[in-house]
């Protein structure tokens, strides 16, 4: 990816920064099971990472990589759930220094670990991840291609890797093409062969594949409800200017996103 979008990627969540406190640190959509499902906000985006990390199905011992890893509240989450290490990789100098802090708020001090690398020319030697991640961060590479031809170097053979896809499902005009980028959002596919298709092309053997678009389409009615609920409390920390702008910027996207855009999980595998 070219320094200057992974400058404008880092940008964006140094931006975002405290902010992440609305989604209590889950940089990625909720799930729920059907419309009845009543499960809270911040629980379905939790539940999300469950679904993910059950996907991935870590192993005791393994050494996964956490690809886009956010303020580090998934690898938390799934350092506490499984018996593993994981290393997390942003391009937010922001994220980096949060991550930390929660790292060792939550006790995982040497079991969880995040740094400042691009996905796309990480700076691994080959062949040392058992496991790899990419939860809600592939969206954001400019060259799919290049991102996913890393994560099979730095995979051991026979390694498990798992990602999301922010589909595409009905088409995009040039004006929403354009908000989707200035959210850091490019070349949505457009069908759940499509994103098999990017796994398959780097040499990876796809195990699972879900269209999970109906299951976290609730997210962005939700999030609203909560920005809106929080506003005042918000403006009070951060300052109304700070969270006005977020807030014209959120709507715009996250309206696009309940309108148009879906969301794919991939499991594959690296071939022996
Ligand atoms: C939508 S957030 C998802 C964060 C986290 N996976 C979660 O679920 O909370 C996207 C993440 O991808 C990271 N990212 C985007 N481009 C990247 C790149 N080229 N290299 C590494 N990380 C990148 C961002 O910094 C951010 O942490």
């Amino acid at each position: 990816m070219s320094e200057q979008v992974i400058d404008q990627v880092g940008e964006y969540y140094d931006d975002i920064g405290e902010l992440v406190e609305l989604v209590g640190g889950n940089l990625h959509v909720g799930y729920w099971e059907s419309d009845e499902d009543d499960t809270p906000f911040l629980a379905a985006m939790q539940r999300l990472t469950t679904e993910v990390g059950a996907l991935l199905a870590p192993r005791k011992g393994e050494r996964v990589l956490d690809i886009g890893c956010g303020v580090g509240e998934p690898a938390v989450r799934l350092a506490q759930r499984y018996a593993i290490t994981i290393t997390g990789i942003t391009v937010s100098h922001w994220q980096v220094a949060e991550s930390a802090r929660r790292v060792i708020a939550a006790g995982l001090r040497g079991r969880v670990a995040t740094r400042y690398a691009d996905a796309g020319a990480q700076p691994f030697p080959d062949a040392v991840f058992d496991a790899a991640l990419a939860f809600d961060s592939l969206p954001s590479a400019q060259d799919k291609a290049q991102w996913l031809r890393e994560v099979h170097r730095v995979l051991r053979p026979g390694g498990r890797f798992v990602f999301t896809e922010y589909p595409r499902t009905a088409e995009l005009t040039a004006a929403e093409r354009d908000i989707l980028t200035a959210n850091t959002i490019h070349h949505p596919p457009a069908t759940l062969d499509e994103s098999i298709a990017l796994a398959e092309a780097a040499g990876f053997r796809v195990t699972d594949a879900h269209d999970w678009s109906e299951r976290v389409h609730r997210t962005y009615d939700e999030f609203f409800t909560a920005l809106a609920e929080q506003t005042p409390a918000l403006a009070e920390e951060y300052g109304a200017e700070r969270v006005a702008m977020f807030t014209e910027g959120i709507t715009t996207m996250f309206s696009l996103c309940r309108a148009k855009i879906g969301y794919h999980a991939i499991a594959c595998e690296k071939p022996v």
